[in-house]
């Protein structure tokens, strides 16, 4: 379930707004820390192994396994817990982490629009330059995407892909009062944690065993854009997740980028929506 808050103990978790709370009063935590703990206990009884929970939460930046430790170490303090008899985050030896305390969903009355903040809280990345001589093919795309639902940009590295996926999401903002989520997966390489990530990344929180079937759910019925950028290294577990969300959703659009030379599922219905993008005219 993705939820506005998760209690356990005497803390509150808001994924959505990252805040940690002790009572009502808010715990100052870093960044990378929150970033963990979010993780942990959005997937609590499950054990994350070291190099997952490095790829989700460092993205694609070199650490030190021992930089985890540190971060681990704040965490547990934060929490007031020690390593010797953890009641939150246990250390299983050559396996990873896990949180292990009991997890309540906060029952208040949150309507479902509240529980579900995909995009709601995330701004698109600024665009650098002014854009030129994407006017026509912008116009195309805002009347095309809410149609399909499902689009690929493909090209070569640098030709604008991103650029026109920003500008084209801003301007469709109205269209989707669901929020728009924009998730780059240049920082993801392990494409189990596909589905996990773009959750996690979007605001929301898994906590089901089946995350992907989980995602639709919380998805569906709701007017919302996810675009995913920087497909190419794992285009064909994206496809399977951008397939899968997409039949099981009703106003769910996707909108995915993806470097010219990755091969596409030659039946997937991902394959025959793609949009070629070419140096702008002018
Ligand atoms: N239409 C455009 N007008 C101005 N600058 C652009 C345009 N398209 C791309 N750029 C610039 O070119 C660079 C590469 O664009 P980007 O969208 O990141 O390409 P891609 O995602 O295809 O690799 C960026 O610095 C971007 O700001
Ligand atoms: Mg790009």
């Amino acid at each position: 379930m993705i939820s506005a808050a998760l209690s356990f103990g005497s803390f509150t978790l808001v994924p959505a707004e990252r805040l940690l709370l002790v009572g009502d009063q808010r715990l100052r935590i870093g960044s990378r820390a929150l970033d963990i703990l979010i993780v942990l206990v959005s997937r609590a009884g499950e054990v994350i192994s070291k190099d997952e929970l490095v790829s989700l939460v460092w993205r694609n930046t070199f650490v030190e396994e021992n930089n985890l430790r540190v971060h681990i170490a704040s965490l547990r303090k934060i929490l007031g817990e020690s390593s010797d008899a953890p009641q939150y985050i246990s250390n299983v030896p050559g396996r990873g982490y896990c949180f292990v305390a009991a997890i309540s969903h906060k029952t208040s009355p949150v309507t479902p629009d509240e529980q579900l903040t995909f995009g709601g809280k995330l701004p698109l990345p600024r665009l650098a330059n002014r854009i030129i001589g994407r006017e026509a093919m912008l116009d195309l795309l805002e009347r095309q995407l809410p149609e399909q639902r499902l689009l690929t940009l493909v090209g070569p590295g640098g030709i604008g892909k991103t650029t026109v996926a920003i500008a084209l999401a801003d301007r469709l903002k109205d269209h989707y009062p669901g929020g728009i989520a924009f998730v780059d997966l240049a920082g993801i390489s392990n494409g189990a944690l596909l589905t996990a990530f773009i959750a996690t990344k979007a605001g929301g929180v898994l906590t089901s065993s089946d995350p992907l079937a989980e995602l639709a759910r919380q998805l569906n019925h709701r007017s919302v854009l996810l675009v995913l950028d920087c497909c190419e290294h794992m285009i064909d577990e994206v496809a399977v997740v951008a397939e899968t969300l997409i039949a099981e959703t009703q106003q769910l659009t996707i909108l995915a980028t993806a470097g010219s030379r990755c091969a596409f599922r030659p039946n997937g219905f991902f394959a025959c929506r793609r949009w070629i993008v070419q140096a702008p005219t002018k």
